[in-house]
């Protein structure tokens, strides 16, 4: 078997046109959905995510406000631009690019921004909305991988959903976004014993350890899904969790790095900020 390649840059192209639609009739009735992306700090990697998100933000015609700060900004600093943004009435959405540097700490900032404008789906109110099966903002990475598998039909309910991974980010919020939708969900991580017992029995498998290569053709069944979130760069090129070619020839369908899930976060970071705008304007 030759797996079918799921091209999120693809989708997320198509996802956007219709955004496109939807913010120009939001124009017409005096909206203007507006996203506030701060980043502090020289990362580079940070700095070009950043980059990416701003320019699809224009393309689909939303305001976008980059505020860069330097590294040296102190946490008090954040909160009260933080708090600036969570009372201007023109700002829906506000994200602040993680990680942040040690003299911050990420988990207050996040629960500084008003969860009606956490566009990243991950203030506590909104990971607690998320497990309760209620419509809240999900966290842009696993809500694209959860469109991704919708857009290409393959059936959740009862499967065996094997994730490598548990950030707060990635691995949790996608683990319990398909339990929610009646998945069987294993998280997987650096302590797990016999990591390739579990991958084996994964029909689908969504690997975000952020270890290149770490998936090949011995760890996988015959016609399992694999979705790779993995970003790592190695020798100045992209590339993912999974070793791709070898792969393909067992999986039933799997994601590409780059040109995969990464293109799926930033328009589902687009569609939080337009749902967020519509929300306070209805
Ligand atoms: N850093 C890496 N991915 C993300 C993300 O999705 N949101 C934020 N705020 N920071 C990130």
């Amino acid at each position: 078997m030759s797996a079918e390649v799921i091209y999120g840059k693809q989708l997320a192209e198509e996802l956007r046109e219709e955004m496109k639609e939807e913010v120009k009739g939001l124009k017409e009735h005096g909206i203007y959905p507006k996203l506030v992306v701060v980043i502090i700090g020289e990362d580079p990697a940070s700095k070009s995510y950043v980059r990416g998100k701003q320019r699809a933000s224009e393309k689909v015609g939303l305001d976008s406000e980059l505020i860069e700060l330097p590294e040296t900004t102190s946490e008090q600093e954040l909160l009260e631009l933080i708090e600036r943004l969570n009372q201007d009435e023109t700002v829906h959405g506000i994200l602040v690019q993680l990680p942040l540097p040690n003299q911050i700490a990420d988990q207050k900032v996040i629960e500084a921004i008003d969860p009606s404008k956490d566009v990243d789906g991950f203030h506590p109110s909104n990971v607690g909305k998320m497990m309760t099966g209620q419509e809240t903002f999900y966290p842009c990475t696993p809500y694209g991988i959860l469109v991704m598998l919708k857009r290409a039909e393959i059936s959740l309910e009862g499967k065996n959903v094997v994730i490598i991974g548990r950030s707060n980010l990635v691995g949790k919020p996608v683990g319990q976004l398909l339990l929610n939708e009646n998945a069987t969900v294993t998280h997987c991580h650096s302590r797990t014993k016999n990591l390739q017992e579990h991958t084996r029995k994964a029909d689908i498998l969504i690997v975000a350890a952020g270890k290149p290569g770490l998936i090949s053709a011995e760890d996988i069944s015959e016609g399992v899904v694999v979705i790779d979130v993995g970003v790592n760069r190695v020798e100045g090129k992209l590339t993912g969790d999974v070793q791709f070619e070898s792969a393909r020839q067992k999986a039933s369908y799997i994601t590409p790095v780059p040109k995969g899930v990464g293109p799926m976060t930033i328009t589902m970071l687009l569609h939080n900020t337009i749902k967020a705008a519509k929300r306070i304007h209805n």
